[in-house]
C-alpha cells in the first residue's frame, strides 16, 4: 500500500494533527496545494473544484449526538462554514458534502460589485490566521437568489445579507435582500460587522439596529413564499465592548430577532500575532481571535439569559474549541479560516471530535451542553 507523510516532507508548518505514516490522504493533500497558490487565487480555485464536483463527497455517519434542531430546523450537525467562502451561493452541495451541517453563503450586496484594489487577502502563516479587506465582492442579488432557487442536497443554508458600497439606505438595502431571499434561504443573517465596507459597523449602534431590525422584521415578514419564516439573525464583531454589547443584546430582543452571531473579524492586532503581515489593514481571522469572540458569545448568552439561539463564530481549528464554543452558549458553531490551514476534511474531524468530547462528559445531545459553563 502507498503510504506517504506528505506534510512531513514538504509542509514543515503543517498543523493538522496526522499521525505518522497514515495513509495518502488526496483531500489534505489538496488542500495542503492550495496554500502554496496565491490567495485570492487559491479561493477561486477552491470554490471552483467544489462548484464542479472535483472535490469528492466525505462519506460520515451522522452521529445522533451531534444532531440537533434550532429554530425548527433540523441540523445533522452543530458545525457550519462561516459566511465569505462562498459569497455567491455557487458551490453549496459541494461544501455540504464536506460535511458541513450548515453553509452560511454571502455575504451578497443588492447590486453587483467588484471587490476592492488587490491585494486584498494576506495570509498570516505563523499565525494560521487570515487578513482580508475584501469589501464584499458579489455578483449581486440576481445571481445569488436564483443559485438559492434550484435544487440542493440535504443540508441547512443560511443567505447572509449586506449593503452596497455606495449604499445611501442601509435600511432600505437590507431589506431589499432579506425580502428576496426569505423565501429561498434556511436562515437569514444582516451583516452589520465587515469591517472593509465604510459605515457599516456604525449601524450596531443604538438606533440605526434597531430601524434595521424593524425594516428588516417587516421585509421577511412580508415575503412572499413558502409560508415559513425564515429566521433572522443579526451577526456583529468582536469588537463591541459591554455597553456596546448590552445595547445590541437589548435592540435583538425587543426588535424580535431571532438570534445572534458572535462573530465577525476583528479590527484588532493582539500581542501575540508573530507575522509580519499582521501590518496590513484588515479584518483579522483564525485562532487568535478565539478567546475574545467567545468572550463576546458569552456576554451575549448572559444578556439574553440563553433566549435566543447564538451562532459561535472566531477562531475554531478544532473540535475542543467548538466544544467551548458551545459550553459558552453557542447553539451552533462556524469556521472559516481553519479551513484554509486544516484543508476540506476539517469539518468532519472537528464532528467526530465534538461528539467524543460531549460522549465523554456525558451529554447525551449537543443542545444539553450548550451554556453548560453557565450553570
Ligand atoms: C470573512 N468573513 C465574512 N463574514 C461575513 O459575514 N461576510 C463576508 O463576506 C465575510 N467574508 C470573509 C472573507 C474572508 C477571506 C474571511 C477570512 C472571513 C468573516 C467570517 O465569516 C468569520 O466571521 C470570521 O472569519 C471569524 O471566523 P474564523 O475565520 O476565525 O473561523
Amino acid at each position: 500500500m502507498f503510504q506517504l507523510s506528505v506534510s512531513g516532507m514538504f509542509f514543515a508548518r503543517d498543523r493538522s494533527a496526522r499521525p505518522p505514516g497514515r495513509h495518502f490522504d488526496p483531500l489534505a493533500f489538496g488542500g495542503r496545494l492550495l496554500r502554496l497558490l496565491p490567495p485570492n487565487f487559491a479561493h477561486r480555485t477552491a470554490i471552483r473544484a467544489l462548484k464542479y464536483g472535483l472535490a469528492p463527497t466525505l462519506k460520515q455517519d451522522p452521529s445522533p449526538v451531534l444532531a440537533t434542531r434550532v429554530w425548527d430546523i433540523d441540523f445533522a450537525n452543530p458545525v457550519g462554514l462561516a459566511a465569505g467562502f462562498d459569497k455567491d451561493a455557487e458551490a453549496l452541495d459541494g461544501l455540504l458534502g464536506l460535511g458541513f451541517g450548515f453553509v452560511e453563503a454571502g455575504t451578497v450586496t443588492p447590486r453587483p460589485q467588484d471587490e476592492n484594489p488587490r491585494p486584498n487577502l494576506f495570509r498570516l502563516e505563523e499565525d494560521a490566521a487570515v487578513i482580508n479587506r475584501l469589501g464584499f465582492p458579489s455578483q449581486g442579488l440576481d445571481a445569488f437568489a436564483r443559485r438559492l432557487a434550484r435544487p440542493r442536497r440535504a443540508g441547512v443554508v443560511g443567505a447572509n445579507v449586506g449593503i452596497n458600497r455606495d449604499c445611501t439606505d442601509p435600511a432600505e438595502e437590507f431589506a431589499t435582500g432579506i425580502a428576496r431571499l426569505a423565501p429561498l434561504a434556511d436562515y437569514l443573517v444582516i451583516n452589520v460587522s465587515s469591517p472593509n465596507t465604510s459605515g457599516l459597523r456604525d449601524l450596531q449602534r443604538g438606533e440605526r439596529m434597531s430601524e434595521i431590525i424593524a425594516h428588516a422584521r417587516e421585509a421577511r415578514d412580508g415575503a412572499v413564499g413558502t409560508g415559513r419564516r425564515a429566521p433572522l439573525i443579526i451577526k456583529i464583531a468582536p469588537d463591541l465592548d459591554a455597553a456596546e454589547l448590552d445595547a445590541v443584546a437589548r435592540a435583538a430582543i425587543d426588535g424580535g430577532v431571532d438570534g445572534l452571531c458572535a462573530g465577525n473579524t476583528t479590527i484588532t492586532r493582539p500581542d501575540s500575532l508573530h507575522s509580519i503581515a499582521a501590518r496590513n489593514a484588515g479584518g483579522l481571522s483564525g485562532p487568535v481571535l478565539l478567546r475574545r469572540s467567545t468572550e463576546v458569545l458569552a456576554t451575549l448568552y448572559r444578556l439574553t439569559e440563553g433566549r435566543l439561539p447564538l451562532i459561535g463564530c472566531g477562531g475554531i481549528a478544532s473540535g475542543a474549541d467548538a466544544y467551548a464554543k458551545i459550553r459558552a452558549g453557542a447553539s451552533l458553531i462556524q469556521f472559516y479560516t481553519a479551513l484554509i490551514y486544516g484543508g476540506p476534511g476539517l469539518a468532519r474531524t472537528i464532528c467526530a471530535d465534538l461528539a467524543r468530547l460531549l460522549v465523554d462528559d456525558g451529554f447525551a445531545h449537543v443542545a444539553d451542553a450548550v451554556g453548560a459553563d453557565h450553570r
